[in-house]
């Protein structure tokens, strides 16, 4: 066991750590730079993407969270009406011609049967089917299609880390490839975002070399009653994922919120006790969500928020910074809220990596 977790004391601080080297494998033969496209092994038939009417994600947990940042990308790649659903809310309605809607199981294990369940009335009722998934031969790539696999590596602690990132990635890359086909991204955008995937390794990286100011972070916050995130946009799916992290393995009260809905309601629970932890970067809108994190430091909240340097954070009590990588530059910044919350649970001396109540994968509805 001890060898397994390669000197690290838990399988999600190592599986945190590995996210660079997962990256590139996730990334791996798949760009193509020279020609502004992405390279994957998906062959859709002839004419279907350019004649798609709408892609619908399905997942639950942090694949849901996932989905939720790539579900932008699709809509702003590929400028198709893309919706994302929880696995267990979800009913198909494809309208006259379900074949003309993809619907995409996202699912690191291809286990869950909440995502099984959805998957297959979407099959059922005549969508074309594609599973996003970490596991060759996974229930889920016999009920769809065609595979998609995101090449992380095997997670073993309970609570996903490096498979969010590499979701993210593959469906950044598969956004890319559809935009070219339906050309609605054109060759240089496309190489601009390809560029940004290609450096997302080494931003990664660079918030790992930090870790050490995100424990000093954690052991000044973890007395805390409740911690909330908020983020706007690509900062938003970031935000719920980074409570949801504390949620699971650190067992604190901690929720994510879309920073402009701070003041429609959250607002009233801010305290001197509750840190609020922001998205501040490109693709985030920062000096919207700043104004925001201003108004709960108003209501005595400490603020902790990763920049990377669009906005001036010299008002927070902790600004973590992290490079500009477009609209990748908010899944680096999870990578902190990840470190965080693991650093919170630590300290509280928690299971980290089997938390109570919780399974890897749960193949029940
Ligand atoms: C469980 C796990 C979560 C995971 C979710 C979805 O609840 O504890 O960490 O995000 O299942 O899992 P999947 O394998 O479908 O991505």
């Amino acid at each position: 066991d001890a060898a397994e977790k390669g000197g690290y004391e838990h399988y999600m601080r190592k599986e945190i750590h590995e996210q660079p080297v997962a990256l590139r494998q996730t990334l791996s033969g798949r760009i193509d730079i020279e020609r502004g496209d992405a390279d994957l092994d998906v062959s859709f038939p002839q004419g279907y993407l350019e004649s798609l009417e709408e892609i619908q994600l399905v997942a639950c947990g942090t694949s849901y969270y996932a989905s939720l940042y790539a579900a932008r990308l699709l809509e702003q790649f590929a400028d198709v009406r893309t919706t994302v659903e929880i696995a267990s809310e979800y009913t198909f309605d494809g309208g006259r011609d379900p074949w003309r809607t993809l619907v995409i199981a996202v699912t690191q294990s291809g286990e869950t049967a909440d995502t099984l369940g959805a998957i297959r009335r979407a099959g059922g009722a005549g969508a074309r089917t594609l599973a996003v998934t970490n596991t060759l031969g996974s229930s889920v790539t016999r009920e769809t299609e065609d595979s998609l696999f995101i090449r992380a590596g095997p997670e073993i602690g309970v609570a996903a880390t490096k498979t969010f990132a590499s979701q993210v990635t593959t469906l950044a890359l598969l956004a890319v490839e559809i935009g070219r086909k339906r050309g609605t991204l054109a060759a240089t955008d496309a190489r601009a975002v390809l560029e940004n995937l290609r450096e997302l390794p080494g931003a990664v990286q660079q918030v790992l070399d930090e870790e050490a100011r995100v424990l000093e972070g954690a052991e000044r916050f973890v007395d805390a009653d409740a911690f909330f995130f908020v983020g706007r946009q690509f900062g938003y799916p970031v935000a719920l994922e980074g409570a949801l992290k504390l949620k699971e393995i650190a067992y604190d009260h901690a929720e994510g919120f879309a920073a402009g809905e701070l003041k429609h309601g959250p607002l009233a629970l801010v305290t001197g006790e509750t840190p609020v932890l922001s998205v501040l970067t490109e693709g985030a809108r920062p000096g919207e969500t700043l104004n925001n994190v201003t108004e709960a430091q108003t209501r005595a909240a400490p603020a902790i928020g990763v920049t990377d340097g669009t906005v001036e954070t010299d008002s927070l009590d902790l600004a973590l910074e992290v490079s500009e990588i477009g609209h990748m530059t908010p899944l680096v910044a999870n990578i902190y809220f990840q470190l965080f919350a693991y650093h919170i649970a630590d300290l509280q001396g928690r299971s980290i990596d089997k938390p109570r109540n919780l399974a890897k994968s749960v193949t029940v509805e």
